[in-house]
């Protein structure tokens, strides 16, 4: 839903990502835990996963702008804001938006890290298009990227199967046309839900000792149940709610462009949506659950093979540790 006062709209003019080569699939997990391929695709969908053997999260988010500024004629000097989404950061201090302004030589840039787990880059989506639609900046870069194999334990049947490393890049410039671009979002966070996902060291709460390494607590612990529950009810309820907020259908809704973490989740979000399996965003069976980067590399993949169109509209949706979850609605503007 349009707000009355507003001048300009966010919108995305150019899209990049980055996967490293190394493929894990099923088959590996079958010989270093107890599972099999049947599981992990009837449970997940999930076929298989990539991990950086050659870097960091910076290096996969560099790679990923990289790829976009092959696509555009905006040169990295010209961006004036990198927001990096992520929960895997190179460390603590400094930024890695920083690591990569440095590493894209966008001299002219500011920029920050932000932490929302799975939503990261629909709440760094939002951040970015509001320093536009204020007016003080014209081209602000929305990265979402994950280096998830370095906590992850791979001797964890629950979790490692899941996920995978990757970057994926947006362009937020200004465009005078209110029905397009970032349209209308709702948010949310929810601490509540802080001990289902989450790691349990590594931060002020419970600082490195050799007590915390031996306890395996600087990996993902997530209660994939108690998640599954709230997740389903949390993307399917808000993905509804921006439908009816905006007037829309099933059938207005050209993709709904959800986070990849279950192949059943986002079965139930579409469901609830009214939206058919034709227009669901998938590339969980490829690449796995890569946190910040899920949702922009669907939305660069489905773009780059012509299945995107000026116009489209699209519901991006999303839930998280935190809990963090939410749901934005943009309509596509690029030819
Ligand atoms: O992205 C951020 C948000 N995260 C999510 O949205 C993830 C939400 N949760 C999920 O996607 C699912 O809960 C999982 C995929 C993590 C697990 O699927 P599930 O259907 O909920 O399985 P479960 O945890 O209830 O486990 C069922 C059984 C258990 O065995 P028992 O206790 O019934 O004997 C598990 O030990 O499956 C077992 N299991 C496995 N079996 C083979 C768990 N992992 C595996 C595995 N291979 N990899």
């Amino acid at each position: 839903m349009q707000s009355k006062n507003k001048l300009r709209n966010a919108t995305i003019t150019a899209v990049g990502m980055y996967v490293p080569p190394k493929v894990l699939d099923n088959k590996y997990f079958e010989q270093i835990v107890d599972t099999n391929d049947e599981w992990i695709v009837t449970r997940t969908g999930i076929k298989e996963r990539r991990v950086i053997e050659d870097g960091a999260t910076s290096d996969l988010a560099a790679r990923a702008c990289e790829d976009l500024f092959k696509t555009t004629s905006v040169k990295p000097e010209e961006i004036d804001c990198i927001i990096v989404a992520t929960v895997t950061p190179d460390m603590f201090f400094p930024a890695t938006a920083c690591l990569v302004q440095n590493k894209i030589g966008a001299k002219n840039a500011w920029g920050f890290d932000l932490s929302a787990a799975c939503s990261g880059f629909l709440f760094a989506l939002k951040t970015g298009a509001s320093l536009i639609e204020g007016g003080t900046y014209k081209k602000v870069l929305v990265v979402g990227a994950d280096k998830m194999s370095a906590i992850t334990d791979y001797t964890d049947r629950n979790t490692c199967i899941l996920f995978g490393d990757a970057a994926s890049a947006v362009l937020l410039e200004p465009t005078e046309n209110l029905e397009e671009g970032i349209v209308d979002q709702i948010l949310h966070i929810d601490g509540s839900g802080k001990e289902a996902l989450y790691m349990k060291a590594g931060g002020s709460l419970n600082p490195a000792t050799h007590e915390t390494v031996d306890k395996k607590m600087h990996y993902i612990y997530q209660d994939g149940k108690a998640v599954f529950k709230v997740a389903v009810k949390g993307m399917a309820d808000v993905s509804y709610e921006i439908m009816q907020k905006n007037g829309l259908t099933g059938d207005d809704v050209a993709y709904l462009v959800p986070h990849q973490a279950n192949l059943r989740i986002i079965d139930a979000t579409a469901e609830r949506m009214g939206v058919s399996k034709d227009k669901v965003m998938i590339n969980i069976n490829k690449y796995g659950n890569t946190t910040a980067a899920t949702i922009p590399m669907c939305l660069t993949e489905y773009y780059r093979a012509g299945k995107v169109k000026k116009g489209d509209n699209l519901i991006l949706a999303a839930f998280g540790a935190g809990w963090t979850w939410g749901s934005i609605y943009l309509k596509w503007s690029m030819e």
